[in-house]
C-alpha cells in the first residue's frame, strides 16, 4: 500500500545539501547584540554566579572583551553598568554623572572600538537605594518625575558617545520625551531601542545579581507588563512608535516568541528579541547537569528567534555563538 504517494515532505530533508537549500532561517554574527557588565577598578574580572562563564568587567577589561567581539563579527553591545552601593541614593543621582561608570564606558569603547554600535540601559535600578527603575515616593513608583530623570540620563549617554539608548524602565510616556529631549539637545542621530513589550518576570533573577539591582521593596508588577497580557503589547508598541521609537523589542525571549511575531506582523519596524539572564542560566543548568548539549541548546533557542520574526537577538549566548559561526 502506498501513504501519501505524492506529497512527501521528507524528500527535501534527505541530504545536508537539500535540507541547507531549502533553509528558511540563518543566524549570523550581525544579528546579535551583546549584553555586557562592568564595574569600577582595574584589571579584573567576576564571573558572576548565577550566570556560568559570564563576566562583569573593569573597563581597561571590557575593552578588550569589545574588541574580542568585533573580530568574531559582533557588531552590537548592550552596556550594564554595576555601580558601587555607596553611590546609589534614592534620586539614582549617579545615573546622571557625566563622569559616571557608564558615561565613562561609553566614552572608552566609542575611542577604542568606533565602528561598535554601543547601547546603553536606561532605569534607574541600578543606581537606585530602592532598586526601582523608577523613582519611589510613599512607597509608589512615580510616573512622570521619573521620566524626566531617564530623559536626563538618556542624554548623557548620547552625550557621552552612544549611539542608541534602550530604555527599559516601562515608564509611560518616556520614549517620547527622550525623543524630544535627543532632538533638542543636539542629538537627532541617536536611536531608541524601547523596550516596549517588557513582563514582570521571574527570569531577569540572575542579572539582579549580576548588578546587585534587586527591587528592595514589591516586585515590579505596576511598571512592567502582566505575563498573561498580548494585546497590551501591541498598545504599548503602538505608543512607542508614535513617541518615535527605532527599534521594538519584546522581553524575555523563550516564552514570548508569539509576542516577537505579533509584534513583527503588526509593525514594520526592526524587532529585537532578548533572551534575559534566567534563560541563559536554565540552559546553562541543564547542560552542567548533561541533560542538555549546550551548543545545541544555544543554537536552537536562537534560530528560534529568527523564526518567530526576530531581526535582532540581545543573549549571553551571542558571543559563543558568533564563535561557532565563525568555526
Ligand atoms: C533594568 C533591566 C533588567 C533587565 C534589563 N534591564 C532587569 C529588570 O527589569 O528587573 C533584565 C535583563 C536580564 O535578565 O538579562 N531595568
Amino acid at each position: 500500500m502506498t501513504v501519501h504517494p505524492y506529497s512527501r515532505p521528507r524528500r527535501l530533508r534527505k541530504s545536508e545539501a537539500l535540507r541547507a537549500l531549502v533553509q528558511e532561517n540563518h543566524l549570523q554574527a550581525t544579528d546579535f547584540i551583546v549584553p555586557l557588565f562592568f564595574m569600577e577598578g582595574e584589571n579584573a574580572k567576576e564571573e558572576i554566579p548565577s550566570m556560568p562563564g559570564y563576566y562583569r568587567y573593569t573597563i581597561d577589561l571590557l575593552i578588550e572583551e569589545v574588541a574580542s567581539c568585533f573580530d568574531l563579527g559582533l557588531r552590537s553591545v548592550l552596556l550594564f553598568a554595576k555601580v558601587p552601593d555607596e553611590l546609589k541614593d534614592a534620586k539614582g543621582s549617579e545615573a546622571l554623572n557625566p563622569e559616571g561608570l557608564m558615561q565613562r564606558a561609553i566614552k572608552a569603547l566609542k575611542k577604542n572600538c568606533p565602528e561598535m554600535c554601543v547601547m546603553t540601559d536606561v532605569a534607574l535600578d541600578p543606581y537606585s537605594s530602592d532598586g526601582h527603575d523608577g523613582l519611589v515616593e510613599d512607597g509608589e513608583i512615580v510616573n512622570d518625575a521619573s521620566v524626566e530623570l531617564l530623559g536626563e540620563m538618556a542624554l548623557s549617554h548620547a552625550q557621552a558617545g552612544a549611539d542608541i539608548v534602550a530604555p527599559s524602565d516601562m515608564m509611560d510616556g518616556r520614549i517620547g520625551y527622550i525623543r524630544e529631549v535627543l532632538e533638542e539637545q543636539g542629538f537627532p542621530n541617536v536611536g531608541i531601542m524601547s523596550y516596549a513589550v517588557k513582563y514582570a518576570s521571574c527570569f531577569y533573577g540572575p542579572f539582579r545579581d549580576a548588578l546587585d539591582s534587586a527591587p528592595g521593596f514589591g516586585d515590579k508588577k505596576t511598571y512592567q507588563m502582566n505575563p498573561a497580557n498580548a494585546e497590551e503589547g501591541l498598545a504599548e508598541c503602538a505608543l512607542d512608535l508614535q513617541e518615535g521609537a527605532d527599534i521594538l523589542m519584546v522581553k524575555p525571549g523563550m516564552p514570548y516568541l508569539d509576542m516577537v511575531r505579533l509584534v513583527k506582523d503588526k509593525f514594520k519596524v526592526p524587532v529585537a528579541a532578548y533572551q534575559v539572564s534566567g534563560e541563559f542560566s536554565m540552559i546553562h543548568a541543564a547542560a552542567d547537569k548533561g541533560w542538555l548539549n549546550l551548543e545545541d541548546a544555544m543554537l536552537e533557542s536562537a534560530i528560534g528567534f529568527k523564526r518567530a520574526g526576530a531581526d535582532l537577538i540581545a543573549s549571553y549566548f551571542a558571543k559563543d555563538i558568533a564563535r561557532l559561526l565563525k568555526s
